[in-house]
């Protein structure tokens, strides 16, 4: 397995990050860290995308990827700018050939088990499982997993403090994402602040 990969299983939250002023960048990756969380993924879902994974890529202290990844040439962007692994919402074959050619770690979304055969077959191990809850969060995950003992799984999508640790403790389960650490509101409002508080609360449940 990839080393990057590799890392998530010691890491187990991946805060999802959806952020529009490339300002916030710096600050926000403090909290992560001093909340106990060295790891970001930037979905691709605003402008201020590209340049936050450039500003964020200059610190070593932190895992940075990019999120929300639905086509080679945002792929392309996220690499040159400093993403050190890709997620998508969705298994685009496309994405998924471009980045295993080129070694770069890629974790397609997945939620079926022909999704999960298909990602076997680009000899991936780790997938994330998205969206989590409104497709039958743990319970379709263990009924859709059993066949598949060789994939490891981030669940995403409906992730919250009350449920994170259930998720965690399944074997199949790496590491979990979401975004509940960093709501929107609280980037708006540059509470840094309670983002360490929900990060930090988050590794507790660890
Ligand atoms: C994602 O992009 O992976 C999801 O939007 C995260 O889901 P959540 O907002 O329910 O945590």
């Amino acid at each position: 397995m990839n080393e990057i990969i590799e890392m998530f299983s010691k890491i187990r939250i991946i805060p999802v990050v959806t952020i529009h002023n490339a300002e916030d960048a710096n600050p926000l990756a403090n909290a992560l860290l001093e909340g106990g969380i060295p790891c970001a993924e930037i979905t691709f879902r605003t402008s201020a995308a590209e340049n936050v994974l450039q500003i964020l890529s200059r610190r070593d202290d932190i895992l940075l990827g990019a999120g929300s990844v639905l086509n080679t040439a945002q792929a392309e962007k996220a690499v040159e700018n400093g993403a050190r692994f890709i997620v998508s919402p969705g298994l685009n074959s496309k994405v998924v050939e471009y980045c295993v050619d080129r070694n770069i770690p890629v974790i397609p979304g997945t939620c079926t088990p022909t999704d999960f055969t298909q990602a076997l077959e680009y000899g991936l191990t780790v997938v994330k499982f998205f969206p989590a809850e409104v497709m039958g969060g743990i319970r379709a995950l263990k009924a859709m997993s059993a066949p598949f003992p060789m994939l490891k799984f981030i669940p995403t999508g409906g992730i919250n403090p009350q449920n994170v640790k259930d998720y965690l403790n399944l074997p199949q389960v790496m590491a979990c994402g979401g975004s509940w650490m960093v709501k929107a509101d609280l980037l708006k409002e540059k509470n840094f602040e309670k983002i360490r508080y929900l990060v930090r609360e988050a590794v507790n449940h660890l």
